[in-house]
């Protein structure tokens, strides 16, 4: 099969959400903070009656019925996801009930889990699938979802919760670009949940941020190796530059990270670039720089400063029409970086976005870490794959204005309510119905058995 990659794509997220600039004030902290600091303007959050399995069970609903897929059509289907319910009974075997009724049970793959990476070990097993002898024509599904938040403190504005479904297959208007992954993994105590009974993580945010630089700088040199190395056999011989992507998508656990990560790429160009011009041009003003060794500037302000300053033109071209739902949803772990490229689909017509080179950086913590590229497809005739795909963004915009407004009081309480419940057997999560979105899966009762069923608005 050719052009194995993403068909289709489907984006939830919670019907409520909390302004930054409230939870600045509410939070006591200085103005600024998070809407500047951290780049983030709104939060969305869940209620106690959504967990992980509703998230999952709305997002794989919403895909099948918007691209009129029938349940036996779907071959594989896993999950990537941190939030864990149940030790062992994986989201996959619930999201099994939408196929009952069709009578499909012959579907592979179940749930990944490494902080917010597993939605792409997801969707690499998906495409490496349809790519392999063990494939019988079928679609792949790939959902990512996660509920993100954190205990109080300086980490809480960085919380977000939502789910993407990727309906994966040949002929695909974002093919996977084959052999070119970039991969890096190591052993850090970053961001981990070794507290089974509570929903938030232990998270050291200094560390976590030098372990997603490094991870971007090993991730990068990698997937810059294997390009050239292509390039060579093609009799290409031009070094390779983030001018060969058109877009770059991220990871996004705050957007000024994801800036960040834009100068750290030109860093990185800098650095290997055998005589950059530091007269004129992107590099101007740059010289003093050119002794740094990249290991040694995870925390250098110096650098940081002047490398997104010299970047800021490629951000906002390059990056920033990715940024919409983590500007205005928050970080959602692993459907994060697929948010962004939903986000992408929604700010950039199929004009725009025609042949090119999509570069995407995943990360989650711990640490698993990858930078692959999508091709765009040149098609963008009217009913085109990649015209219906980026068609079924363009409500995104006024489904995210669409949504509720709370205080960071209520907030606090709705998140101190889930602390207090959400682990409970024989219980009715509390919460009103009236504020999910139609067609929103939610949770209605856990038995004495910790058994959990749902229910669909
Ligand atoms: N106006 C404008 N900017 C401000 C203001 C203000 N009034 N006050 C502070 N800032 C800036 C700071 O200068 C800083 O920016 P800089 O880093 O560019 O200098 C930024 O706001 C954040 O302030 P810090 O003091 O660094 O924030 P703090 O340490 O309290 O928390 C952190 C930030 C560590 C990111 C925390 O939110 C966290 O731990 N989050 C979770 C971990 C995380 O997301 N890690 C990322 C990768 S791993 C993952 O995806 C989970």
């Amino acid at each position: 099969p050719k052009d194995v990659g993403i068909l289709a794509l489907e984006v939830y997220f919670p019907s409520q959400y909390v302004e930054q600039v409230e939870l600045e004030k509410y939070d006591g902290v200085e103005a600024g903070k998070y809407t500047q600091g951290l780049g983030q303007r709104q939060m969305g959050f869940c209620s106690a009656h959504e967990d992980i399995n509703s998230l999952c069970l709305t997002v794989v609903q919403r895909l099948v019925e918007r691209s009129h897929l029938s349940w036996d059509s779907i071959g594989r289907l896993e999950v990537g996801t941190e939030t864990i319910i149940d030790k062992s009974k994986a989201v996959k075997t619930v999201l099994m009930q939408l196929f009952q009724d069709s009578g499909n049970t012959d579907v592979e793959g179940i749930d990944t889990t490494n902080a917010c990476y597993g939605g792409t070990a997801s969707l690499f097993n998906a495409a490496d699938w349809v790519e392999s002898s063990s494939w019988d024509g079928r679609y792949a599904l790939v959902v990512c979802g996660d509920i993100a938040v954190y205990a109080t403190g300086n980490a809480r504005p960085t919380g977000g919760a939502g789910a993407v479904a990727m309906l994966v297959g040949p002929n695909a208007p974002l093919a996977l670009e084959r052999g070119l992954r970039g991969t890096h993994m190591e052993n850090a105590y970053d961001f981990y949940k070794p507290d089974l009974a509570s929903e938030y993580p232990v998270v050291d945010g200094k560390l976590s941020i030098q372990c997603y630089f490094r991870a971007l700088d090993q991730c990068y040199a990698v997937y810059r190796k294997k390009i050239q190395s292509q390039w060579q056999k093609e009799g290409i011989t031009k070094p390779f530059t983030m001018e060969d992507f058109q877009f770059i998508i991220f990871h996004t656990p705050f957007c000024k990270l994801v800036q960040k990560s834009v100068g750290r790429l030109l860093l990185n160009d800098f650095l290997a670039a055998p005589k950059p011009d530091t007269e004129s041009g992107i590099y101007k003003g740059l010289q003093s720089f050119r002794g740094k060794k990249l290991e040694d500037t995870y925390s250098d302000k110096d650098v940081e400063k002047a490398f997104q300053k010299a970047s800021l033109e490629i951000f906002n071209q390059k990056t920033k029409p990715s940024l919409l739902l983590s500007s205005r949803n928050g970080n959602m772990y692993t459907p994060s970086v697929y948010g962004c490229l939903a986000s992408l689909l929604a700010q950039c017509s199929a004009q725009q976005l025609a042949g090119s080179r999509i570069g995407a950086f995943s990360y989650g913590s711990g640490l698993a870490a990858s930078l692959f590229s999508l091709r765009v497809s040149q098609d963008v005739a009217p009913g085109s794959p990649l015209d219906k795909l980026v068609s079924s963004f363009s409500d995104l915009q006024t489904r995210l204005d669409s949504r509720k407004c709370v205080l960071p009081e209520e907030f606090a309480q709705i998140m101190k309510l889930r602390e207090d419940t959400h682990h409970l057997a024989n219980h009715t999560p509390h919460g009103s119905k009236d504020d999910l979105f139609p067609g929103t899966w939610y949770l209605q009762q856990i038995d004495d058995k910790y058994r959990r069923e749902y229910a669909r608005k």
